[in-house]
């Protein structure tokens, strides 16, 4: 099978180690035709401690989430999957590196109604260097402000990370690539800024870090999550408020999160500058911080990082992080 994709020996599906090239699935799957998935985008970064998962239990509580809204059962427990993430790992030999379970509605029927189709459920790992490209992390993106909005509350559940929902996040990446743009920021139904494709964003001003509050229309980001606590940790005075269009163009400092794109500076929107066109001091403290912590180079004083070498357990109680294989699921906490 030819692919760009860096592949490796094993997938895990339902339970079961197999062989990259076997992990596909027939053109009659419910998932093919109406979008019926559900996934998590995870990062493992090496530490000095060897490689380690950043916030593996919070991705998996919203993993699970999302099967819930969708009325989805996994059959395991957020635990047996997060064991299968690092045994995935381990067995891939993968240190740095980007994980995706991923739950689809399998062949059974077609029609709307998913149930007679069966869940079946994938972890796959890759090396995943930087999403918008190797200089975006350093000299930032352009960005624009998408003509496709971002659903209102009550019709897409976005605070589930659904397959189905990306179709809008195609349509704003395909116009941002048409127009000459390396990212796009969509409004929300009522105006006001939501997120970028497949990120969160942040804008500074005046001092004040700055985030669109979870209104309905935008998933609410582990790195968000992440931003809101380390500018805490940090004194930065932080607000979540309805953030209007023309704060963008007037901002000192804009950057997006995710855990693809982590912290990438945006440079300009719709062709004006942010500031001087150049990543702010508030944006690479908070870059800085947060990688620092994720490669254990500073203390994990939140207990963020799931350890992954073998005899990793010990640093895992350590660090506060609740090992992989014996103990429930986090709770994310909603910025
Ligand atoms: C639409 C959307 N918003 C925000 C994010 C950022 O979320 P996280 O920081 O949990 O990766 C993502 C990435 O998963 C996304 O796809």
């Amino acid at each position: 099978m030819k692919t760009d994709l860096p592949t490796t020996e094993w997938i895990w599906r339902n339970g079961k180690l197999i062989p990259w090239e076997d992990a596909s699935i027939h053109v009659m799957s419910h998932v093919v035709h109406y979008g019926s998935s559900v996934f998590e985008g995870i990062r493992s970064y090496e530490t000095p401690q060897g490689p380690a998962v950043l916030r593996l239990q919070d991705h998996l509580r919203r993993f699970f989430d999302s099967a819930r809204i969708y009325r989805m059962d996994l059959g395991y427990s957020p635990e047996e999957i997060a064991t299968a993430c690092i045994d995935l790992m381990r067995a891939n030999g993968l240190g740095e590196c980007y994980i995706r379970p991923v739950a689809i509605r399998g062949m059974g029927a077609l029609g709307l109604n998913p149930h007679p189709s069966p869940v079946e459920t994938y972890i796959i790992c890759w090396p995943w260097g930087a999403y918008l490209g190797a200089d975006a992390l350093e000299k930032g993106v352009d960005a624009c402000v998408s003509s496709w909005q971002r659903p209102s509350p009550n019709t897409y559940p976005t605070l589930a990370k659904a397959g189905g929902h990306y179709m809008n996040a195609q349509l704003m990446k395909m116009e941002a690539a048409a127009n000459g743009y390396a990212e796009a920021i969509a409004l929300s139904p009522s105006g006001l800024v939501s997120e970028g494709s497949g990120q969160n964003i942040f804008l500074v001003r005046n001092g004040v870090l700055v985030t669109p509050r979870l209104d309905g229309t935008m998933l609410s980001g582990v790195t968000r999550d992440c931003i809101l606590k380390l500018a805490a940790d940090e004194g930065i005075p932080v607000a979540a408020e309805g953030v209007a269009r023309e704060a963008l163009y007037t901002a000192d400092e804009v950057f997006f999160s995710g855990t693809a794109a982590e912290i990438t500076p945006v440079r300009s929107i719709d062709r004006i500058e942010v500031a001087d066109g150049k990543p702010g001091p508030i944006t690479l403290r908070l870059q800085k911080a947060l990688l620092e912590v994720a490669k254990g180079q500073r203390p994990d004083r939140h207990g963020w990082l799931t350890h992954v070498s073998p005899g990793a357990d010990q640093e895992n109680a350590r660090s506060g992080a609740e090992s992989s294989a014996a103990t429930p699921a986090g709770v994310a906490s909603r910025g």
